[in-house]
């Protein structure tokens, strides 16, 4: 697998004293991927960064190697198990991945924290285009509250700046006044309740929230999958898709994402037909090595072409997934909710969809991005 080394020159670089963006990075450094230098935090004399600096003094931050990711993927586990009160934090998630999937894709940029060589964090930065998002950030929790999850944000943001990320945002427990100002540190201002929602795709006894649900394999009329095109296909599939996603946020793209899905053996991405080429698509996830959870079919990013047709084709792509779902044996479907994005929310609630995770959505520089009324897109920035 190609080497993408990175890149914790953070205090040097002045992120850790604040200077978010600092010129001081070097982008071609970074973005070749090539260098394995780290730095440790504070070497330098830079000022404080917290109560507990003496830990976060020896963290090095840096891209963790292949034999890093079980404990990078434990440590997912403990952390989030701990946080979120389950009784053994040991196997909280055990259905899911987000660790070895995003550290194969070539869109995402994995970091680990080391004290004394042994990992006990991990950050990763996702570049969806123009669009940029960071997690899931954990921390062991024996070492909590020590500035690791500060040196790792420091050690991750320089990365947004070497992509010329023009939108950077994070999901977040809303509830948490700790989460909330770690991100504030960096810049980073909490906006609108965004949840992650499910539905059933057929219930017992129940009419389907989702129209014809259909089993056949290759999707119904008007609706193709992505794994089903052809070479040539697929080569005019990414392209209407960056075209759609580039006119609802200018160069938004998620054709990493589909390419990575696709090639990972993630799930599917479902493209809807229109007079324009592909009106809407949704790149779903489901089993264990995707980041869906057991028993469901997860929309990690859905889009609707902008115009008079967006609220209809928004539906189509809902009950395209709903029928995916259901063709893959998957009793649930759930989707990321930004109520920013007030008519594609609705449409959600009228289907049913109920919020198993609520939290806020945080944005740099509190600019708004894609998260505006009449946007139809789903997403999930965990
Ligand atoms: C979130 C997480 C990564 C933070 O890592 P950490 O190493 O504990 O964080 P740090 O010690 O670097 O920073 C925490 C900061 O919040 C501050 N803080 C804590 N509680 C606070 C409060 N109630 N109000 C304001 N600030 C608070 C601390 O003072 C510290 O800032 P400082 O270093 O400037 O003093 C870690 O707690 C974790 O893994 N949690 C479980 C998984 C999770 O929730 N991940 C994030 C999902 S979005």
């Amino acid at each position: 697998m190609e080497s993408r080394g990175l890149i914790a020159c953070a205090a040097e670089d002045g992120v850790a004293s604040g200077k978010h963006g600092s010129a001081a990075l070097r982008p071609a450094f970074v973005r070749e991927f090539g260098s394995h230098r780290t730095t440790e935090l504070t070497k330098r004399g830079d000022p404080p960064i917290g109560p507990s600096a003496e830990a976060a003094s020896r963290i090095v931050v840096d891209r963790p190697d292949e034999q890093h990711l079980p404990e990078a993927a434990r440590i997912f586990r403990l952390a989030f198990g701990t946080f979120l009160g389950a009784p053994d934090p040991e196997t909280f998630w055990r259905d899911r991945d987000y660790v070895h999937g995003r550290h194969q894709a070539a869109h995402v940029a994995s970091f680990g924290a080391k004290l004394e060589g042994k990992l006990v964090g991990s950050n990763f930065a996702t570049k969806w285009g123009s669009v940029g998002f960071f997690g899931p950030l954990t921390v062991h929790p024996d070492l909590q509250e020590r500035g690791i999850g500060r040196a790792l944000l420091a050690g991750t943001m320089p990365q947004f700046d070497a992509w010329g990320t023009r939108q950077v945002g994070l999901f977040t427990f809303a509830h948490s006044a700790k989460h909330v100002a770690l991100y504030q540190k960096f810049g980073f201002y909490a906006r609108f309740l965004t949840a992650i929602m499910s539905a059933p795709v057929a219930p017992r006894g129940g009419a389907s929230r989702f129209s014809e649900l259909s089993e056949a394999p290759h999707g119904r009329a008007g609706e193709s999958r992505f794994s089903q095109l052809s070479e040539t296909q697929r080569r005019e599939a990414l392209r209407s898709c960056r075209d759609l996603t580039d006119e609802l946020y200018a160069g938004l793209d998620l054709t990493a994402g589909i390419g990575a899905t696709q090639e990972q053996g993630l799930g599917e991405t479902v493209l809807i037909d229109g007079a324009h080429g592909i009106a809407a698509f949704a790149v779903c996830h489901h089993g264990p090595r995707s980041e869906a959870g057991a028993e469901r079919c997860l929309i990690k990013f859905g889009a609707v072409r902008a115009g008079p047709l967006a609220e209809q084709d928004y539906l189509r792509l809902l009950d395209a997934c709903g029928a995916y779902a259901a063709a893959v044996g998957m009793p649930n479907l759930s989707a990321g909710a930004n109520m920013a994005r007030h008519e594609a929310y609705r449409h959600l609630v009228a289907r049913g969809f109920r919020a198993e995770i609520q939290g806020v959505s945080m944005h740099r520089h509190n600019d708004p991005g894609y998260c505006r009324p009449g946007i139809y897109i789903i997403d999930d920035w965990r």
